[in-house]
């Protein structure tokens, strides 16, 4: 490998990507499912602040994550077969996607059914456009199932990465992991 190879991603899109894994992960635990009326009771506040606000820090951090992507060196591309290439690139550019679109669909579906975003400590962002509740319902339902697809797209996204790093021992998975771990793996630790 040639001495100026660039074998992992920067720390700054390590922590990107780790938590918005974890965020997206808490985000979906505690979404608020059910009819309108159940997710909007005041019994139901807390989860729906939580989800709500991991939502929407999930919508900044993709926003910065992007920006940042644009400027950073990316590492150089693993030796693997064009097709798996083909096929992870595929899967990062629909979670890339989802990460706009799950919040983006919540956001519009909140505002159009009528209710203004409901964050903790007690924060409010009021809709800025007239309601249209059945658009607002059907943005809304779009959104659970997008909720849902971004689980099972990063499910696959991981499960790919511990096949890379168990069966085919590259360096995909380890290009996302920080120096200590990568350290830690290679003393056998
Ligand atoms: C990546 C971030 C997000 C994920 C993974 C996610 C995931 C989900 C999932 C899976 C559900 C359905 C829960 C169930 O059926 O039990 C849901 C519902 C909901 N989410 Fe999100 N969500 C995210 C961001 C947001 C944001 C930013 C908001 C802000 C408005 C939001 C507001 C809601 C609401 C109000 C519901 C209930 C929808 C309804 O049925 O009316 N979510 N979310």
């Amino acid at each position: 490998m040639p001495e100026s190879a660039r074998t992992h991603y920067g720390s700054i899109a390590q922590i990107f990507h780790w938590i918005t894994a974890i965020l997206v992960l808490i985000a979906f635990i505690y979404g608020p499912g059910g009819s309108e009326q159940r997710v909007y009771l005041p019994s139901r506040d807390f989860d729906r602040q939580l989800h709500e606000t991991l939502g929407l820090c999930v919508f900044a951090l993709a926003s910065l994550r992007v920006m940042w992507r644009l400027v950073d060196k990316q590492p150089d591309p693993p030796q693997i077969a064009r097709w798996m290439e083909i096929a992870g690139k595929s899967v990062q550019g629909l979670l890339y996607l989802l990460l706009f679109a799950v919040p983006m669909t919540a956001i519009a579906g909140a505002w159009l059914e009528g209710h203004p975003l409901t964050l903790l400590a007690g924060l409010q962002i009021q809709s800025p456009v007239g309601a249209a509740h059945d658009l607002g319902l059907r943005s809304a339902k779009i959104h659970t199932q997008l909720g849902d697809a971004i689980l099972w797209l990063a499910g696959l996204h991981a499960l790919a990465a511990i096949y890379h790093h168990a069966v085919l021992k590259d360096r995909v998975l380890t290009s996302m992991l920080p120096r200590w771990l990568r350290l830690r793996q290679a003393d056998g630790r």
